[in-house]
Protein backbone atom coordinates (compact mmCIF):
# COMPACT_ATOMS: atom_id res chain seq x y z
CA UNK A 1 0.00 0.00 0.00
CA UNK A 2 1.33 3.34 -0.91
CA UNK A 3 2.69 5.32 2.72
CA UNK A 4 0.30 8.45 2.25
CA UNK A 5 2.80 11.32 3.19
CA UNK A 6 2.12 14.09 5.78
CA UNK A 7 2.67 17.93 6.69
CA UNK A 8 5.45 17.49 9.56
CA UNK A 9 4.34 19.13 12.74
CA UNK A 10 7.76 21.79 11.86
CA UNK A 11 6.35 22.77 8.44
CA UNK A 12 5.62 26.73 8.57
CA UNK A 13 1.88 26.01 8.70
CA UNK A 14 -0.53 26.71 10.84
CA UNK A 15 -2.72 23.85 12.37
CA UNK A 16 -5.72 24.68 10.41
CA UNK A 17 -3.78 24.41 7.03
CA UNK A 18 -1.66 21.59 7.94
CA UNK A 19 -4.78 19.42 9.26
CA UNK A 20 -6.60 20.87 5.34
CA UNK A 21 -3.14 19.42 3.53
CA UNK A 22 -3.01 16.14 5.37
CA UNK A 23 -6.52 15.57 4.76
CA UNK A 24 -6.32 16.71 0.81
CA UNK A 25 -3.31 14.66 0.49
CA UNK A 26 -4.93 11.55 2.28
CA UNK A 27 -7.93 11.79 0.05
CA UNK A 28 -5.97 12.42 -3.01
CA UNK A 29 -4.03 9.03 -2.24
CA UNK A 30 -7.28 7.46 -1.68
CA UNK A 31 -8.36 7.46 -4.77
CA UNK A 32 -7.13 3.95 -6.01
CA UNK A 33 -7.83 3.48 -10.18
CA UNK A 34 -9.74 0.57 -10.62
CA UNK A 35 -8.22 -2.81 -11.83
CA UNK A 36 -8.20 -2.61 -15.57
CA UNK A 37 -10.20 -6.20 -16.53
CA UNK A 38 -12.70 -6.34 -14.02
CA UNK A 39 -13.45 -2.78 -12.31
CA UNK A 40 -13.03 -4.51 -8.88
CA UNK A 41 -12.64 -2.32 -5.96
CA UNK A 42 -9.95 -3.66 -3.38
CA UNK A 43 -11.51 -5.19 -0.17
CA UNK A 44 -10.40 -6.05 3.04
CA UNK A 45 -8.97 -10.00 3.47
CA UNK A 46 -12.15 -11.01 5.34
CA UNK A 47 -14.97 -9.60 3.16
CA UNK A 48 -17.23 -12.01 1.64
CA UNK A 49 -17.12 -12.59 -1.70
CA UNK A 50 -20.13 -11.03 -3.74
CA UNK A 51 -20.60 -11.37 -7.71
CA UNK A 52 -22.19 -8.48 -9.62
CA UNK A 53 -23.03 -9.18 -13.04
CA UNK A 54 -24.26 -6.69 -14.98
CA UNK A 55 -26.07 -7.54 -19.03
CA UNK A 56 -26.16 -3.50 -20.66
CA UNK A 57 -26.22 -2.08 -24.14
CA UNK A 58 -25.90 1.55 -23.46
CA UNK A 59 -24.39 1.43 -20.12
CA UNK A 60 -27.02 2.14 -17.38
CA UNK A 61 -27.72 -1.68 -15.81
CA UNK A 62 -23.54 -1.52 -16.66
CA UNK A 63 -23.66 1.82 -14.46
CA UNK A 64 -26.26 0.43 -11.52
CA UNK A 65 -23.82 -2.78 -11.22
CA UNK A 66 -20.61 -0.49 -10.92
CA UNK A 67 -21.89 1.48 -8.16
CA UNK A 68 -22.65 -1.96 -6.16
CA UNK A 69 -19.56 -2.73 -6.63
CA UNK A 70 -18.13 0.23 -5.85
CA UNK A 71 -19.94 0.08 -2.17
CA UNK A 72 -19.61 -3.33 -1.76
CA UNK A 73 -16.07 -2.81 0.73
CA UNK A 74 -18.44 -0.08 2.52
CA UNK A 75 -20.68 -2.95 3.63
CA UNK A 76 -18.12 -5.73 4.32
CA UNK A 77 -18.09 -7.56 1.10
CA UNK A 78 -15.61 -8.19 -1.70
CA UNK A 79 -17.14 -7.56 -5.06
CA UNK A 80 -16.13 -9.33 -8.35
CA UNK A 81 -17.74 -7.04 -11.48
CA UNK A 82 -18.49 -8.81 -15.08
CA UNK A 83 -20.53 -8.74 -17.63
CA UNK A 84 -23.16 -12.04 -17.64
CA UNK A 85 -21.32 -12.90 -20.80
CA UNK A 86 -17.85 -13.33 -18.64
CA UNK A 87 -20.23 -15.48 -16.05
CA UNK A 88 -17.96 -18.50 -16.32
CA UNK A 89 -14.64 -16.67 -15.71
CA UNK A 90 -16.54 -14.66 -13.07
CA UNK A 91 -16.85 -18.14 -11.17
CA UNK A 92 -20.85 -17.71 -11.37
CA UNK A 93 -21.83 -21.40 -10.22
CA UNK A 94 -19.67 -21.59 -7.77
CA UNK A 95 -20.05 -17.71 -6.41
CA UNK A 96 -22.43 -18.01 -3.46
CA UNK A 97 -24.07 -14.65 -3.62
CA UNK A 98 -24.83 -12.75 -7.11
CA UNK A 99 -26.78 -9.97 -7.79
CA UNK A 100 -27.62 -9.38 -11.55
CA UNK A 101 -28.88 -6.07 -12.99
CA UNK A 102 -29.99 -6.53 -16.83
CA UNK A 103 -31.48 -4.39 -19.31
CA UNK A 104 -34.12 -6.27 -22.08
CA UNK A 105 -33.50 -5.23 -25.50
CA UNK A 106 -35.05 -6.42 -29.29
CA UNK A 107 -38.34 -7.58 -28.22
CA UNK A 108 -37.60 -9.22 -24.74
CA UNK A 109 -34.42 -10.31 -25.07
CA UNK A 110 -31.24 -9.86 -23.69
CA UNK A 111 -28.76 -7.24 -24.07
CA UNK A 112 -24.97 -8.41 -26.37
CA UNK A 113 -23.09 -8.99 -23.56
CA UNK A 114 -25.94 -11.38 -22.07
CA UNK A 115 -26.81 -13.52 -24.68
CA UNK A 116 -24.31 -16.23 -23.96
CA UNK A 117 -25.31 -16.35 -20.41
CA UNK A 118 -28.57 -17.04 -20.98
CA UNK A 119 -27.89 -19.37 -23.71
CA UNK A 120 -25.95 -21.34 -20.99
CA UNK A 121 -28.78 -21.00 -18.46
CA UNK A 122 -31.32 -22.18 -20.41
CA UNK A 123 -29.77 -24.95 -21.69
CA UNK A 124 -31.28 -28.64 -20.55
CA UNK A 125 -27.32 -29.20 -19.96
CA UNK A 126 -27.17 -25.93 -16.86
CA UNK A 127 -26.22 -27.35 -13.73
CA UNK A 128 -28.03 -27.40 -10.78
CA UNK A 129 -27.86 -24.04 -8.53
CA UNK A 130 -28.95 -24.85 -4.98
CA UNK A 131 -25.70 -23.61 -3.74
CA UNK A 132 -26.37 -19.80 -5.17
CA UNK A 133 -28.30 -16.92 -3.55
CA UNK A 134 -29.70 -14.28 -6.05
CA UNK A 135 -31.22 -10.82 -6.69
CA UNK A 136 -32.10 -9.96 -9.96
CA UNK A 137 -32.99 -6.24 -11.03
CA UNK A 138 -34.47 -5.46 -14.25
CA UNK A 139 -34.18 -1.77 -16.34
CA UNK A 140 -36.39 -1.71 -19.13
CA UNK A 141 -39.12 0.14 -20.37
CA UNK A 142 -42.71 -0.40 -20.26
CA UNK A 143 -43.68 1.25 -23.91
CA UNK A 144 -42.30 -2.10 -24.84
CA UNK A 145 -45.07 -5.35 -24.68
CA UNK A 146 -41.91 -7.47 -23.12
CA UNK A 147 -41.37 -4.97 -20.16
CA UNK A 148 -38.10 -6.13 -18.44
CA UNK A 149 -38.31 -9.76 -20.42
CA UNK A 150 -35.00 -10.63 -19.87
CA UNK A 151 -34.77 -10.29 -16.28
CA UNK A 152 -37.95 -12.16 -15.56
CA UNK A 153 -36.06 -15.11 -17.87
CA UNK A 154 -33.02 -14.35 -15.49
CA UNK A 155 -35.07 -14.65 -12.50
CA UNK A 156 -37.24 -17.53 -13.16
CA UNK A 157 -34.78 -19.74 -14.18
CA UNK A 158 -32.46 -19.52 -11.74
CA UNK A 159 -35.70 -20.09 -9.13
CA UNK A 160 -35.70 -23.52 -11.57
CA UNK A 161 -32.29 -24.52 -11.11
CA UNK A 162 -32.69 -24.64 -7.49
CA UNK A 163 -31.09 -20.79 -6.51
CA UNK A 164 -32.65 -19.11 -3.46
CA UNK A 165 -33.78 -15.62 -3.83
CA UNK A 166 -32.49 -13.02 -1.57
CA UNK A 167 -34.65 -10.42 -2.50
CA UNK A 168 -37.47 -10.08 -4.82
CA UNK A 169 -36.59 -9.02 -8.52
CA UNK A 170 -37.85 -5.75 -9.16
CA UNK A 171 -38.14 -4.58 -12.68
CA UNK A 172 -37.27 -0.39 -13.57
CA UNK A 173 -39.01 2.13 -16.09
CA UNK A 174 -36.65 4.34 -18.29
CA UNK A 175 -36.88 6.88 -14.70
CA UNK A 176 -34.61 4.11 -12.95
CA UNK A 177 -32.89 5.95 -10.53
CA UNK A 178 -35.00 6.18 -7.79
CA UNK A 179 -36.20 2.75 -7.88
CA UNK A 180 -33.24 1.50 -8.20
CA UNK A 181 -31.76 3.11 -5.31
CA UNK A 182 -34.41 1.53 -3.00
CA UNK A 183 -34.13 -1.98 -4.67
CA UNK A 184 -30.39 -1.56 -3.80
CA UNK A 185 -31.02 -0.34 0.00
CA UNK A 186 -33.00 -3.74 0.35
CA UNK A 187 -30.05 -6.30 -0.86
CA UNK A 188 -27.73 -4.67 1.27
CA UNK A 189 -30.12 -4.57 4.45
CA UNK A 190 -30.51 -8.34 3.21
CA UNK A 191 -27.49 -9.11 3.38
CA UNK A 192 -26.85 -7.99 6.62
CA UNK A 193 -24.73 -4.75 5.56
CA UNK A 194 -27.79 -2.65 5.96
CA UNK A 195 -28.01 1.18 7.42
CA UNK A 196 -25.06 3.78 6.73
CA UNK A 197 -21.62 2.05 4.72
CA UNK A 198 -19.28 1.15 7.37
CA UNK A 199 -16.42 4.18 7.17
CA UNK A 200 -13.84 2.12 8.56
CA UNK A 201 -12.38 2.00 4.91
CA UNK A 202 -13.86 5.12 3.32
CA UNK A 203 -11.57 7.69 1.72
CA UNK A 204 -13.27 10.76 3.35
CA UNK A 205 -15.59 11.60 5.97
CA UNK A 206 -17.61 15.16 6.02
CA UNK A 207 -17.78 16.69 8.94
CA UNK A 208 -20.29 19.68 8.38
CA UNK A 209 -21.68 22.00 11.33
CA UNK A 210 -24.37 24.86 9.89
CA UNK A 211 -22.42 26.27 6.96
CA UNK A 212 -24.10 24.29 4.42
CA UNK A 213 -27.49 22.14 4.39
CA UNK A 214 -27.51 18.49 4.69
CA UNK A 215 -29.42 18.18 1.35
CA UNK A 216 -26.51 20.39 0.16
CA UNK A 217 -23.59 18.40 1.55
CA UNK A 218 -25.60 14.84 0.23
CA UNK A 219 -25.69 16.62 -3.53
CA UNK A 220 -22.13 17.23 -3.40
CA UNK A 221 -21.04 13.80 -2.47
CA UNK A 222 -23.36 12.14 -4.79
CA UNK A 223 -21.54 14.74 -7.35
CA UNK A 224 -18.22 13.22 -6.20
CA UNK A 225 -19.58 9.54 -6.11
CA UNK A 226 -20.10 10.18 -9.97
CA UNK A 227 -18.27 12.55 -11.71
CA UNK A 228 -14.63 11.50 -9.12
CA UNK A 229 -15.68 7.80 -8.57
CA UNK A 230 -15.56 8.77 -4.79
CA UNK A 231 -16.70 5.81 -2.56
CA UNK A 232 -20.70 6.35 -1.12
CA UNK A 233 -20.69 8.15 1.95
CA UNK A 234 -23.36 8.25 4.15
CA UNK A 235 -24.75 11.72 5.52
CA UNK A 236 -25.48 11.88 9.09
CA UNK A 237 -28.26 14.74 9.90
CA UNK A 238 -28.52 16.17 13.86
CA UNK A 239 -30.90 19.10 13.68
CA UNK A 240 -29.51 20.09 17.29
CA UNK A 241 -32.02 22.09 19.08
CA UNK A 242 -32.40 25.92 19.17
CA UNK A 243 -34.42 28.57 20.93
CA UNK A 244 -35.85 31.68 19.39
CA UNK A 245 -33.56 35.33 18.97
CA UNK A 246 -34.66 38.26 18.31
CA UNK A 247 -32.83 40.03 15.83
CA UNK A 248 -32.46 43.79 16.50
CA UNK A 249 -30.79 46.56 13.96
CA UNK A 250 -29.45 49.83 14.14
CA UNK A 251 -32.27 52.39 13.32
CA UNK A 252 -29.93 53.99 10.52
CA UNK A 253 -27.11 53.24 8.28
CA UNK A 254 -23.46 53.01 9.51
CA UNK A 255 -22.53 55.05 6.72
CA UNK A 256 -19.51 55.73 4.72
CA UNK A 257 -17.24 56.98 8.09
CA UNK A 258 -18.71 54.44 10.69
CA UNK A 259 -18.00 55.35 14.52
CA UNK A 260 -15.60 52.70 15.99
CA UNK A 261 -17.46 49.62 16.76
CA UNK A 262 -16.20 49.04 20.36
CA UNK A 263 -18.18 52.08 20.84
CA UNK A 264 -21.36 51.39 19.18
CA UNK A 265 -20.86 47.64 21.39
CA UNK A 266 -20.52 49.43 24.36
CA UNK A 267 -23.65 51.56 23.96
CA UNK A 268 -25.61 48.30 22.70
CA UNK A 269 -24.82 46.58 26.10
CA UNK A 270 -25.72 50.17 27.99
CA UNK A 271 -28.87 49.32 26.41
CA UNK A 272 -29.40 46.06 26.88
CA UNK A 273 -28.98 46.58 30.94
CA UNK A 274 -31.00 49.84 31.09
CA UNK A 275 -33.55 48.13 29.93
CA UNK A 276 -33.86 45.64 32.47
CA UNK A 277 -31.73 42.49 30.31
CA UNK A 278 -30.25 40.01 32.52
CA UNK A 279 -27.69 37.18 31.68
CA UNK A 280 -24.32 36.56 29.53
CA UNK A 281 -23.05 38.68 26.77
CA UNK A 282 -21.23 37.98 23.96
CA UNK A 283 -19.96 40.28 21.78
CA UNK A 284 -18.18 39.41 18.07
CA UNK A 285 -15.35 41.40 17.75
CA UNK A 286 -12.84 41.03 14.07
CA UNK A 287 -9.56 41.07 16.55
CA UNK A 288 -7.63 41.34 19.67
CA UNK A 289 -7.11 45.50 18.94
CA UNK A 290 -10.96 45.72 18.49
CA UNK A 291 -11.38 43.13 21.43
CA UNK A 292 -9.43 45.76 24.21
CA UNK A 293 -10.98 48.78 22.74
CA UNK A 294 -14.55 46.56 23.61
CA UNK A 295 -13.42 45.60 27.30
CA UNK A 296 -12.29 49.14 28.05
CA UNK A 297 -15.27 51.09 26.84
CA UNK A 298 -17.63 48.43 28.45
CA UNK A 299 -15.82 48.53 31.57
CA UNK A 300 -16.07 52.64 31.56
CA UNK A 301 -20.44 52.21 31.77
CA UNK A 302 -21.94 52.70 34.78
CA UNK A 303 -23.98 49.24 33.36
CA UNK A 304 -21.32 47.12 33.39
CA UNK A 305 -21.15 47.27 37.49
CA UNK A 306 -21.41 43.79 38.59
CA UNK A 307 -20.26 42.16 35.28
CA UNK A 308 -17.11 40.29 34.27
CA UNK A 309 -15.66 41.16 31.08
CA UNK A 310 -13.59 38.72 29.43
CA UNK A 311 -11.46 38.62 26.30
CA UNK A 312 -11.41 35.39 24.30
CA UNK A 313 -9.40 34.98 21.03
CA UNK A 314 -6.48 32.28 19.94
CA UNK A 315 -3.27 34.05 20.83
CA UNK A 316 -4.80 34.03 25.13
CA UNK A 317 -3.27 31.31 26.95
CA UNK A 318 -5.16 28.38 27.69
CA UNK A 319 -5.88 29.38 31.22
CA UNK A 320 -7.34 32.53 29.60
CA UNK A 321 -9.66 31.09 27.32
CA UNK A 322 -10.97 28.88 30.16
CA UNK A 323 -11.85 31.85 32.11
CA UNK A 324 -14.34 33.04 28.84
CA UNK A 325 -15.85 29.47 29.42
CA UNK A 326 -16.15 29.60 32.70
CA UNK A 327 -19.33 29.55 34.62
CA UNK A 328 -19.63 32.40 37.34
CA UNK A 329 -21.99 33.41 40.37
CA UNK A 330 -21.50 37.20 38.55
CA UNK A 331 -22.72 37.82 34.45
CA UNK A 332 -20.41 38.02 32.27
CA UNK A 333 -19.44 39.69 29.14
CA UNK A 334 -16.78 37.96 26.68
CA UNK A 335 -15.63 39.63 23.89
CA UNK A 336 -14.57 37.63 21.32
CA UNK A 337 -13.44 37.11 17.77
CA UNK A 338 -14.97 34.60 15.41
CA UNK A 339 -13.62 31.50 17.18
CA UNK A 340 -16.80 31.68 19.18
CA UNK A 341 -18.92 31.80 16.33
CA UNK A 342 -18.58 28.10 15.61
CA UNK A 343 -15.56 26.25 17.57
CA UNK A 344 -16.40 27.35 20.68
CA UNK A 345 -19.75 27.53 22.07
CA UNK A 346 -20.11 29.10 25.55
CA UNK A 347 -23.27 28.58 27.73
CA UNK A 348 -25.97 30.62 29.03
CA UNK A 349 -25.60 33.61 26.84
CA UNK A 350 -29.05 35.56 26.46
CA UNK A 351 -27.26 38.44 24.68
CA UNK A 352 -25.38 38.45 21.46
CA UNK A 353 -23.86 41.93 20.07
CA UNK A 354 -22.47 41.81 16.87
CA UNK A 355 -19.97 44.48 14.84
CA UNK A 356 -20.56 41.89 12.17
CA UNK A 357 -17.21 42.48 11.30
CA UNK A 358 -14.57 39.57 11.04
CA UNK A 359 -10.75 39.34 9.66
CA UNK A 360 -10.84 37.35 6.60
CA UNK A 361 -8.08 35.16 5.15
CA UNK A 362 -7.59 36.75 1.45
CA UNK A 363 -5.45 36.97 -1.61
CA UNK A 364 -4.14 40.89 -1.45
CA UNK A 365 -3.38 41.24 -5.46
CA UNK A 366 -1.29 44.53 -4.76
CA UNK A 367 0.83 43.20 -2.13
CA UNK A 368 0.85 39.34 -4.00
CA UNK A 369 0.11 37.84 -0.49
CA UNK A 370 -2.03 36.36 1.08
CA UNK A 371 -3.02 38.38 4.19
CA UNK A 372 -5.87 38.77 6.82
CA UNK A 373 -7.76 41.86 6.16
CA UNK A 374 -11.04 42.81 8.70
CA UNK A 375 -14.48 42.88 6.26
CA UNK A 376 -18.27 42.11 6.75
CA UNK A 377 -19.25 38.81 7.56
CA UNK A 378 -22.04 37.23 5.45
CA UNK A 379 -25.59 37.32 6.53
CA UNK A 380 -25.12 33.15 7.14
CA UNK A 381 -22.41 34.28 8.96
CA UNK A 382 -23.92 36.71 11.68
CA UNK A 383 -27.45 33.98 11.56
CA UNK A 384 -24.30 31.54 13.17
CA UNK A 385 -23.17 34.41 15.70
CA UNK A 386 -26.93 35.52 16.57
CA UNK A 387 -27.52 31.74 16.95
CA UNK A 388 -25.33 31.98 19.78
CA UNK A 389 -27.78 33.62 22.04
CA UNK A 390 -30.43 30.88 21.78
CA UNK A 391 -28.73 27.79 23.09
CA UNK A 392 -29.97 27.48 25.98
CA UNK A 393 -33.11 29.37 26.63
CA UNK A 394 -34.38 32.19 23.97
CA UNK A 395 -32.61 34.79 23.63
CA UNK A 396 -31.80 38.37 21.57
CA UNK A 397 -29.04 39.47 19.15
CA UNK A 398 -28.04 43.07 18.73
CA UNK A 399 -26.62 43.76 14.95
CA UNK A 400 -24.48 46.82 14.68
CA UNK A 401 -25.73 47.68 10.90
CA UNK A 402 -29.12 48.88 9.91
CA UNK A 403 -31.20 46.05 8.08
CA UNK A 404 -30.62 47.86 4.58
CA UNK A 405 -27.64 47.08 4.97
CA UNK A 406 -27.80 43.72 6.03
CA UNK A 407 -30.06 42.78 2.80
CA UNK A 408 -27.14 44.10 0.53
CA UNK A 409 -24.56 41.84 2.56
CA UNK A 410 -23.28 38.26 0.61
CA UNK A 411 -25.37 36.11 1.56
CA UNK A 412 -22.40 33.64 2.00
CA UNK A 413 -19.13 33.76 2.74
CA UNK A 414 -16.76 32.61 -0.28
CA UNK A 415 -14.68 29.17 0.95
CA UNK A 416 -11.50 29.75 1.56
CA UNK A 417 -10.17 27.61 -1.24
CA UNK A 418 -11.42 30.56 -3.62
CA UNK A 419 -9.86 33.19 -1.49
CA UNK A 420 -6.14 32.74 -1.38
CA UNK A 421 -3.46 32.48 -3.40
CA UNK A 422 -3.10 28.52 -4.37
CA UNK A 423 0.86 28.19 -4.88
CA UNK A 424 1.35 27.29 -1.26
CA UNK A 425 -0.61 24.38 -1.74
CA UNK A 426 0.83 23.80 -4.76
CA UNK A 427 4.23 23.88 -3.83
CA UNK A 428 3.56 20.91 -0.92
CA UNK A 429 2.15 19.18 -2.72
CA UNK A 430 5.84 19.05 -5.56
CA UNK A 431 7.24 18.35 -1.95
CA UNK A 432 5.18 15.49 -1.42
CA UNK A 433 6.04 13.97 -4.77
CA UNK A 434 2.79 14.95 -6.70
CA UNK A 435 4.86 15.24 -10.37
CA UNK A 436 1.34 16.61 -12.46
CA UNK A 437 -0.02 19.28 -10.01
CA UNK A 438 -2.28 20.78 -12.46
CA UNK A 439 -4.11 17.10 -13.43
CA UNK A 440 -4.34 16.91 -9.67
CA UNK A 441 -6.28 19.89 -8.90
CA UNK A 442 -8.28 19.64 -11.98
CA UNK A 443 -9.43 16.51 -11.07
CA UNK A 444 -10.83 17.53 -7.55
CA UNK A 445 -14.13 19.42 -7.47
CA UNK A 446 -13.36 22.00 -5.05
CA UNK A 447 -10.51 23.28 -7.39
CA UNK A 448 -12.52 23.02 -10.48
CA UNK A 449 -15.24 24.74 -9.07
CA UNK A 450 -12.79 27.41 -7.62
CA UNK A 451 -10.24 29.54 -8.61
CA UNK A 452 -8.76 32.59 -6.69
CA UNK A 453 -10.61 35.56 -7.40
CA UNK A 454 -8.11 38.57 -7.56
C1 LIG B 1 -34.12 -1.08 -29.55
C2 LIG B 1 -34.57 -1.17 -28.13
C3 LIG B 1 -35.30 -2.27 -27.72
C4 LIG B 1 -35.76 -2.37 -26.41
N1 LIG B 1 -36.54 -3.44 -26.02
C5 LIG B 1 -37.06 -3.48 -24.78
C6 LIG B 1 -37.95 -4.52 -24.39
O1 LIG B 1 -38.29 -5.42 -25.14
N2 LIG B 1 -38.42 -4.50 -23.12
C7 LIG B 1 -38.11 -3.53 -22.24
O2 LIG B 1 -38.60 -3.55 -21.11
N3 LIG B 1 -37.26 -2.53 -22.58
C8 LIG B 1 -36.72 -2.47 -23.81
N4 LIG B 1 -35.89 -1.46 -24.18
C9 LIG B 1 -35.51 -0.43 -23.18
C10 LIG B 1 -34.16 -0.68 -22.49
O3 LIG B 1 -34.14 -1.92 -21.82
C11 LIG B 1 -33.95 0.43 -21.48
O4 LIG B 1 -33.75 1.63 -22.21
C12 LIG B 1 -32.79 0.20 -20.54
O5 LIG B 1 -32.77 1.21 -19.56
C13 LIG B 1 -31.44 0.20 -21.24
O6 LIG B 1 -30.47 -0.17 -20.30
P1 LIG B 1 -28.93 -0.37 -20.73
O7 LIG B 1 -28.39 0.98 -21.01
O8 LIG B 1 -28.28 -0.96 -19.52
O9 LIG B 1 -28.86 -1.28 -21.89
C14 LIG B 1 -35.44 -1.37 -25.49
C15 LIG B 1 -34.70 -0.26 -25.90
C16 LIG B 1 -34.26 -0.17 -27.23
C17 LIG B 1 -33.50 1.06 -27.66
Amino acid sequence: MTPIPFIPETAPFTAEQRAWLNGFLAGLLAQTPPAPQTNNVPAAADDEPLLVLFGSQTGSAEGLAKRIAKEAPLRGFAPKLAALNDFESAGFASAGKAVIISSTWGDGEPPDNAVNFWSWLAADSAPRLENLRFAVLGLGDKNYSDFCGASKKFDARLEALGAKRLVPRAECDVDYETAAVGWIDGLWEKLGGGGAPSNASASFVGVQASACSGDTLKRELQRAESEFGAPPCAVLTSQGRTFPVDIEYLPHRLGANPPPPWELAADAFAQFVSSGGKGDVLVFMPGGFEISQTIQAIRNMSESRGYLVLPLHGELSPRDQDAAVERYEQPKVIVSTNVAETSITIDGVKLVIDSGLARIARYDANRGINTLLVEKISQASSDQRAGRAGRTAPGRCMRLWSRAEHDERAPQELPEIKRLDLSEVVLTLKAAGVEDCRACLQSNSIFRSSGTER
